[in-house]
């Protein structure tokens, strides 16, 4: 394993320089294992028994992710969810917390609804305003500190070093969200933060093809390993796949982050001219209200994500975002997507709860893909690898075909042939959209070794079709949206 001086970006390039031993690959096998051999005493001196606590590949991607944090350890998780409300459930019930007014609006929710219902205390305050901070915190009773920055949707920063101070001197802890900033823009523990959460999900993956949460502690102590016993009772742990899938985008994400926050920076500058732009929220631009402290703790740029707010209210900003022409627009529920091959999406921010313009739109990385691989996963309940879901996608955006608008529109559903046309491909993106839309399909595939159950990962790859049909026939869950 290298050793300093290698600066954290040869580091990150070189996944901490892992290298497989047995055959000196230069990238590590993914370890699938879930189960491990016991010594002849009895012992596990591997250091691995199981595949919830703990997974050889998570573990590379953690070392990698504590070391650009400065931290002596890192845990991933299945998502940014999963780690975030991880932190809060170390809490004891009746503990006080404090949490910014204008953050990522899922775990605002959860802290509203599900915290309280656990026992927290929640106030919601603005973060950035640091006495109103400092006169929300209580001095033993407030157990923890909560902050975004920049926080997602406004990007409104708050100062770390100072949060730190108002949370210390209460006697709780700092916990900061820094999945906009990036360890390569900020690294929260070394400006006295106590934990650092990542939704990996976005720029640190920067692929598009994995849901994963990540966080750094400051120090191992009791605290700590409550959150690693959460992670391990609550099997919250990342799968193996996800986490080669990270380790593998951590590879490039400091020319990721210096290129996005670059053309961030350029975007928010042009669309600040521009005559139908009320507003552009980013804190690289000098009249950002966070842009002084953003100056002060981010380096190398000020992130990836802006926002806009168009003149003329709610129906200008969707009539904005229709008009996007490198653009597809993707409706979600409360929050309304333009996306750009994957690249940047815009959202109107419609919820009621957080104090956000109506006619802001948003800005970010790419997450589509994981967030649809995700909804299919969770709609019907069987795993697909996320590489096939990829190429999946791809193939179909590739197929417009009248073969298969004919094949819809047949009364009685959907015959698929196994003649040589019916490539594998084909056969299966056909069985998946009929499972989605909900088709009968008269089943001519070939069951295995070349069999279209095969395309299904895990115990699922050997379910008979009509299973699968039969899963798909019960209703989808109602579904969280959010990014
Ligand atoms: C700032 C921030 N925190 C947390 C999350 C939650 O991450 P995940 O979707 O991986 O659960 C998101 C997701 O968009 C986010 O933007």
């Amino acid at each position: 394993m290298p050793t300093p001086p290698w600066s954290k970006r040869s580091l990150a390039v070189q996944a901490m320089g892992a290298v497989e031993p047995v055959t000196k690959a230069v990238v590590p096998p993914i370890h699938l294992a879930t189960t491990f051999i016991r010594d002849e005493d009895n012992a596990y001196s591997s250091g691995f028994v199981y595949g919830r606590p703990d997974n050889a590949t998570v573990r590379q991607a953690e070392s990698v992710l504590a070391m650009l944090e400065d931290g002596p350890e890192a845990l991933l998780f299945a998502s940014g969810m999963a780690a975030a409300t991880a932190v809060f459930q170390a809490l004891d019930p009746g503990d006080h917390v404090v949490a910014p007014r204008v953050m990522y609006w899922a775990l605002r929710s959860w802290l509203a609804t599900e915290a309280v219902r656990w026992g927290l205390r929640v106030d919601f305050v603005e973060t950035d305003d640091l006495a109103g901070l400092e006169a929300a915190v209580r001095p033993g009773e407030t157990k923890l500190v909560w902050i975004e920055t920049p926080a997602n949707p406004l990007w409104t920063i708050t100062d770390i070093a100072a949060a730190a101070g108002i949370a210390h001197r209460a006697g709780a802890r700092l916990s900061v969200d820094s999945t906009a900033a990036s360890p390569v823009h900020t690294r929260p523990l070394a400006l006295g933060a106590d934990v650092v959460m990542h939704a990996a999900t976005k720029i640190l993956n920067g692929h598009s093809d994995a849901v994963a949460g990540a966080l750094v502690t400051a120090r191992q102590d009791a605290f700590w390993a409550r959150v690693v016993t959460i992670r391990k009772g609550q099997g919250a742990i990342l799968g193996p796949f996800e986490a080669y899938l990270l380790m593998r985008g951590l590879r490039t994400l400091h020319l990721r982050a210096a290129a996005q926050a670059k053309s961030a920076q350029g975007l928010a500058e042009r669309l600040s001219a521009h005559p139908n732009v009320a507003r552009v929220l980013y804190p690289g631009l000098p009249q950002h209200p966070g842009h002084d402290v953003a100056a002060r703790q981010m380096e190398g740029g000020f992130g990836t994500m802006l926002s806009i707010q168009v003149s003329g209210g709610e129906a200008a900003a969707v009539a904005t975002a229709a008009r996007g022409r490198v653009n597809t627009r993707r409706g979600s529920g409360r929050l309304s997507h333009l996306r750009r091959g994957g690249r940047w999406r815009v959202s109107m921010l419609g919820d009621r709860q957080q104090p956000d313009p109506e006619s802001l739109s948003r800005r970010s990385g790419p997450d589509c893909h994981a967030e649809r691989f995700g909804r299919r996963q969770r709609q019907y309940g069987y795993r697909v690898a996320p590489r096939r879901y990829l190429a999946e996608r791809a193939e179909a955006d590739r197929i417009t075909s009248s073969r298969f608008s004919e094949l819809w529109s047949k009364p009685g559903g959907v015959r698929a042939g196994t003649s040589a046309a019916w490539n594998r491909a084909h056969r299966s993106i056909l069985l998946h959209r009929a499972i989605r839309w909900r088709r009968p399909i008269s089943n001519h595939l070939p069951r295995a070794p070349d069999s279209i159950t095969s395309d299904c990962g895990g115990a699922d790859g050997n379910r008979s079709l009509a299973a699968r049909q039969r899963t798909a026939r019960a209703p989808a869950p109602a579904r969280d949206d959010g990014t």
